[in-house]
């Protein structure tokens, strides 16, 4: 595990994740660190190949937030919404979107307000018509030790929240 580089937008973090439960972990560090921006959601990129995790992590995201149930997939319904405490966690999978047209009728407009999480697999399936992310996480099979994971700031919001997910992530683990 590595700090930050810096703080800020451009801050990255890598992580080799050797269990699906290690991905969890990773998730719950980002939902134990997320800052609630004041002025509209705090927007999370999941991208990376089919099976490489993205929903793994979000349900540790989610969890960790206080969700008992099992997350149920976005694969079909694109989008799953969950009220949990204080927070709204927006889970989006726009896998089988057709185009990126097809993002204006899901409903995002009405869910971009302070006190939302948006969790989105897949976003560059809607590229052009989605907010830009505070932090992209790629996750990829690296090799048999694991899935490997990098989080990048894309914001100064994403930037203290990454900051503060490698410092949950050292004390937790
Ligand atoms: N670090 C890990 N090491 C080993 N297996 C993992 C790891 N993280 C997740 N997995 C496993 O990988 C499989 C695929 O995970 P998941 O469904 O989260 O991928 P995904 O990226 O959401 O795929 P899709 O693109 O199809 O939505 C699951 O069986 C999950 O348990
Ligand atoms: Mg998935």
């Amino acid at each position: 595990m590595t700090r930050p580089g810096r703080t800020g937008a451009g801050a990255a973090w890598r992580k080799l994740a050797r269990s699906a439960g290690e991905t969890e972990a990773v998730g719950a560090a980002l939902a134990e660190a997320m800052p609630v921006p004041a002025d509209g959601p705090a927007i999370l990129y999941l991208s990376g190949e089919l099976g490489t995790g993205k929903t793994t992590l979000a349900r540790g995201f989610l969890r960790r937030r206080g969700l008992a149930g099992p997350a149920r997939s976005p694969t079909f319904a694109l989008l799953e919404c969950y009220g949990l405490g204080d927070l709204v966690v927006v889970h989006v999978d726009l896998y089988r979107l057709r185009e990126p047209q097809e993002l204006e009728s899901l409903g995002l407009r009405d869910l971009a307000r302070p006190g939302h999480a948006w969790l989105i697999e897949w976003p560059e399936r809607g590229a052009g018509y989605l907010p830009p992310p505070d932090v992209i996480v790629t996750l990829s099979v690296s090799s048999r030790e694991g899935h490997a994971i990098a989080a990048v700031a894309r914001s100064p919001l994403g930037g203290s929240w990454l900051a503060a997910t490698v410092e949950f992530f050292r004390e937790s683990t």
